[in-house]
């Protein structure tokens, strides 16, 4: 293996050459850790703006960093920055730069390690990643809400073992994920809470000599409370291991992911020629290379493939971190493609979602076909024994029965007679006979929760107000 020469920025006098070619292959992480550029220049200017508050800069050095950082943050963006992988990672890439252009430069890496600067730049990363996925998770929701309500009279089966259970509103079922995802969003903002701490100051691992003012970085870089006070980790040596916020993440994202997982799965089967509850817009399926009638929900399918992934992302940062002694290991280099793919993964499967559920149009034949089945109101001719006084058990038994007998008779339950009915049971009476009216049955469901007319109605407008109107 040959070796290289060492870069003006690198750990220096210590070696006397560079790593091997496939060491230096081996270790970089430019190759993935340049998307952190706009944040570790960030770090930096918080860095050099401290620096010169607490006298290690003059003001001039200070003010050739800041735009020496600038103009490399608009070449970055422009496309035209020169990465060199024998710089290793984002970080030594943007400081070479920076020194080869200002001399002031050798002087911003005082009292900052590369171990409390990558935890800074991921925690700055992932806070945007964040506002930007709770925003994208209310349109999903808005999505789920505006067909709902797009279809608020439809009803279907609901489904236990998928089996035929109960009738539910359309509108019902979507407003499960709703609350779902209100419950991921909270799990995001939480952890908001301890992403939005600031660990700069920290060193290699064990603080500094000089008189940090990590305050002025923290408000800098806006890790603050509500009540703007600064955040800032309190123990250097857990500041610089300390990556319980990604697997916070990562462990909210499986969830979201199980959760998208679980629609996805609904939208397929809802797809298929056997529900036909559902059709989804061309533009959102794919077709088959060798069945010319196919129309495929990849769409779905794949956002319930993905779920994989992000379950194993979880996975592999809380394996990667169970055996690392304090403090930093270059293990945790490790951390960062497993966090970049599992947010660019559930962000865009949340996107796309979100487009499908516009471009879905409900079959409302085939779903009133579907409920118009009697045997989901079994329950409900329990309940109306109940109400005659007859305990529930042998309500149940009977309605068992009442069923049995229907099938060996080859009828439906609500083509039965009143006679047959009181061979099960002597407490019905002809407006027993009512029950399988659907309407009426969607009616008597009152309980907070259930999905009655009256209640699903309120749920949907508690939404759309909880939402807001900009439906996607
Ligand atoms: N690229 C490294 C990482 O992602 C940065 C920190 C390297 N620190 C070190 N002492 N080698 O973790």
């Amino acid at each position: 293996m040959k070796s290289k020469p060492r870069a003006a920025v690198s750990r220096s006098g210590r070696f006397t050459s560079g790593p091997a070619d496939e060491v230096a292959a081996f270790t970089e992480s430019i190759s993935f850790d340049w998307r952190l550029w706009e944040h570790d220049i960030m770090g930096s200017m918080a860095h050099a703006a401290m620096l010169r508050k607490i006298g290690i800069l003059t003001p001039d050095e200070a003010r050739d960093i800041l735009k020496g950082l600038e103009d490399i943050g608009s070449e970055i963006e422009s496309g035209c920055f020169h990465w060199k992988p024998e710089l290793e990672d984002v970080h030594m890439n943007i400081e070479a730069e920076l020194t080869a252009r200002v001399p002031a430069g050798a002087k911003l890496h005082t009292a900052r390690s590369r171990n409390d600067q990558v935890a800074l730049d991921i925690r700055l990363w992932l806070r945007d990643e964040i506002v930007e996925l709770t925003g994208e998770l209310t349109q999903l929701q808005r999505a789920l809400v505006a067909l709902g309500d797009r279809y608020a009279l439809v009803v279907i089966p609901g489904y236990t073992h998928l089996q035929r259970a109960q009738p539910v509103f359309f509108a019902h079922h979507l407003l499960a994920y709703v609350e779902m995802v209100e419950r991921d969003l909270a799990r995001f903002r939480d952890c908001f809470e301890r992403v939005n701490v600031c660990p700069l100051g920290s060193g290699a691992l064990a603080g500094s000599t000089l008189p940090l003012d990590r305050e002025f970085v923290a408000r800098f870089l806006h890790f603050t409370d509500v009540d703007g006070k600064p955040r800032i980790t309190q123990n250097s040596m857990d500041a610089v291991s300390d990556r319980d916020f990604i697997v916070e993440f990562c462990a909210h994202a499986a969830l979201l992911a199980v959760h998208l997982s679980r629609l996805s799965e609904d939208i397929v089967l809802w797809a298929t020629t056997e529900f036909d509850f559902i059709r989804i817009a061309d533009s959102f399926t794919t077709g088959s290379s060798l069945m010319p009638q196919k129309k495929n929900p990849d769409v779905a399918e794949l956002t319930r493939g993905k779920s994989a992934r992000v379950i194993g992302n979880l996975t592999s940062v809380l394996t990667l971190l169970k055996g690392l002694p304090m403090t930093y290991n270059r293990d945790l280099q490790e951390d960062k493609e497993r966090l970049f793919d599992t947010s660019d993964t559930v962000r865009r499967c949340v996107r796309l979602t979100t487009g499908m559920l516009g471009q879905i149009t409900v079959n409302e034949k085939a779903c009133a076909d579907a409920s118009s089945d009697p045997s989901l109101l079994a329950t409900d001719l329990a309940d109306y024994l109940v109400r005659q006084g007859v305990p529930f058990r042998q309500a149940h038994h009977a309605i068992g029965g009442l069923v049995a007998h229907a099938e060996a008779s080859r009828k439906s339950l609500a083509q039965l007679t009143l006679d047959e009915f009181l061979k099960f049971d002597p407490h019905f009476q002809r407006e027993a006979l009512q029950i399988f009216d659907l309407n009426g049955a969607m009616s008597r469901r009152v309980v907070t929760g259930s999905p009655g007319v009256k209640q699903v109605r309120k749920q949907l407008a508690r939404w759309k107000r909880a939402l807001g109107k900009s439906a996607p």
